[in-house]
């Protein structure tokens, strides 16, 4: 099949960064797409980070220390950037005034404000086409229940539950990084740097919360600075937001939590969506089953649990009665990126990637919760349309 090639510049050449690469370096795996995704420019300030690229990737032709001068190089189409929180904005606002698609990552800039800048600037450039990282919906077990959603098989919403938590973060130990400093992080915390993953579906659903009482914890106060002397942990370590949702059809209550300290967990993705006529369940812990229940009036109630097959947005070499992983979904959310890219709304299945309006929407959302934990109250959220 002739394909698309979409020349990339990679900003940020750390964990994520790499990831990319990993991905486009097993392109092949994709079946049935029509492009792909080169990377030909890495940029990482620190100079040894590109190295690894260098070494992996015969497709790269130049490294940059300053993204700037990569957005200068015309053959580049598209960027990925993957950079501390502090950089989201002046790094995004100068890739889309550069005319190139950008797929960066969340939470789109350190706070509310820095997000307004970068949906200005989208304003400003409406022929770049920007989204926002996040892979969890692309499990084939939550592709199954955001088709639920869209059958509304749920009948009466009852409640909604989703989250994400891991516990990288129990041992008092390890030395503190940019994610737990408010200067490179932000001060939303754990909300900035785990948020979108849980809101991304609620958001796609319409779910928009009107209000939200939020409980912050900051369980480790100081970490080792790898330098031998203890230093503040200035960050929300666990986040619980409890949110009341009004569709107008429905009216639900909807509790999201982003937790850095969950014993027990490693990188544990979940949503939960119960209702009158169905419920449904799916968590990356188990990451080959969905749990149902469907109910008839006064029938049993029963939760089917279902071994999801490897059945995937975009088609892949693995047979179906294989597993999905981590990886899996970072591929095929770069799958979905790279489709939109080629194909604008013809993308080849629905579910794109995270738009810059649903990552502003996590905004409005954590900064209600700061001053909800700030001042104790719940706090109204108003969506203009
Ligand atoms: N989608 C996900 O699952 C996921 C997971 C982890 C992190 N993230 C997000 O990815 C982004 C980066 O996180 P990470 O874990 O990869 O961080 P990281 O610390 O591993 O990598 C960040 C890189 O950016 C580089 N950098 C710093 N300043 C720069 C500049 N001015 N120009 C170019 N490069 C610069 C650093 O040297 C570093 O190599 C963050 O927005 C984070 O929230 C997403």
């Amino acid at each position: 099949m002739q394909k698309k090639i979409i020349r990339f510049g990679v900003i940020g050449c750390g964990l994520m960064g790499k990831e990319f690469a990993s991905s486009a370096a097993r392109w092949c795996h994709l079946t049935h797409i029509d492009s792909e995704p080169r990377i030909v420019a890495v940029c990482d300030a620190n100079p040894a980070a590109t190295g690894w690229f260098q070494d992996n990737l015969a497709s790269v032709e130049a490294t940059y220390t300053d993204y700037k001068e990569m957005l200068a190089n015309p053959t580049i189409d598209a960027i990925y950037c993957a950079v501390p929180h502090n950089l989201h904005a002046e790094i995004y606002i100068d890739i889309i005034e550069s005319g190139k698609h950008l797929l960066g990552e969340k939470p789109f800039g350190i706070d509310q404000a820095a997000n307004k800048l970068i949906m200005e600037a989208i304003d400003r450039n409406p022929h770049v086409i920007v989204r926002c990282s996040s892979e969890f919906p692309f499990f084939p077990g939550v592709q199954q229940i955001v088709g639920w959603v869209g059958e509304n098989k749920f009948g009466k919403i009852i409640e909604v539950e989703a989250g994400f938590w891991h516990s990288s973060d129990l041992d008092p130990t390890k030395t503190i990084n940019w994610k737990r400093r408010i200067a490179t992080n932000g001060e939303y915390g754990c909300m900035g740097d785990l948020g979108m993953h849980v809101l991304h579906l609620p958001m796609r659903f319409g779910w928009k919360p009107n209000s939200v009482r939020a409980l912050l914890s900051k369980i480790v106060r100081e970490r080792p600075d790898g330098k031998g002397e203890m230093v503040p942990c200035e960050t929300w370590d666990n986040a619980i937001l409890a949110c009341e949702v009004d569709t107008g059809d429905q009216q639900f209550p909807m509790v999201l939590s982003t937790k850095r300290i969950a014993p027990g967990h490693a990188n544990t993705w979940f949503i939960r969506i119960m209702g009158t006529e169905f419920s449904a369940e799916f968590t990356t812990k188990n990451p080959k089953q969905v749990r149902s229940l469907p109910y008839k009036t006064g029938g049993v109630q029963s939760w089917h649990i279902t071994d999801t097959p490897y059945k995937s947005a975009y088609e892949t070499l693995t047979g179906g009665i294989f597993e999905f992983g981590f990886s899996d979904s970072i591929l095929q959310m770069w799958a979905a990126f790279c489709d939109e890219l080629t194909h604008r709304s013809k993308m080849a299945q629905p579910f794109h990637c995270a738009t810059p309006e649903e990552a502003a929407s996590s905004h409005h959302i954590f900064t209600a919760a700061l001053e909800s934990n700030r001042t104790g109250q719940t706090i109204s959220l108003h969506w203009e349309e």
